[in-house]
């Protein structure tokens, strides 16, 4: 099993109500026969439903609301980086590494988060609060080097900085 492949938990999640409100505001962005265009939308809604991560049976689950066999499902899920196919920690630092950020001090960031962590890139750490990851360019290449930890981005980066941004999580 490689790094992007799914991962079987025996156990079908299901959409909050509030979820599945925010499903059906989804699918009126789309006409009608054209349900499957949600896909990304809706995988992105049940990461966040679901644990931060994506199981198969969260796969098969979207695959049946957006009416696509679960094989296309997959194929988006393991394409897109930005889809998490096994658990991940509270704290999901994802540090940039892509040539901007690269020319502007990626690796001394990188360095510093490993050596803060505890971590190389793609562990957990024991304790389920960090996973760190490496990712390729998130759209700030103007403030690099850039990571970003859950939903918020942190820009201009030195190594100093991204310990004092780690010790400033609650
Ligand atoms: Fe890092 Fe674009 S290269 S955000």
């Amino acid at each position: 099993m490689n790094e992007r492949s799914t991962i079987s938990t025996g156990v079908t999640p299901r959409f909050s109500e509030e979820a599945l409100r925010q499903i059906e505001t989804i699918f009126k962005r789309y006409p009608a026969e054209r349900r499957q265009s949600a896909v990304m939308p809706i995988l992105h809604l049940a990461q966040r439903e679901f644990g931060g991560w994506l199981s198969r049976e969260s796969l098969d689950y979207v695959a049946e609301l957006v009416a696509m066999p679960p094989i296309r499902v997959y194929e988006v899920a393991t394409f897109y980086t930005m889809y998490n196919l096994k658990p991940v920690g509270r704290y999901h630092v994802q540090a940039c590494t892509n040539i901007s950020c690269w020319l502007c001090g990626s690796d001394q960031v990188m360095d510093s988060l490993k050596r803060k962590l505890k971590l190389s890139v793609g562990e957990t750490s024991e304790d389920k609060r960090f996973t760190l990851a490496e990712v390729e360019c998130l759209g700030a290449c103007v403030n690099a080097p850039m990571m970003q930890i859950n939903d918020d981005y942190y820009e201009n980066l030195t190594a100093d900085k991204v310990a004092e941004i780690i010790d400033r999580l609650p």
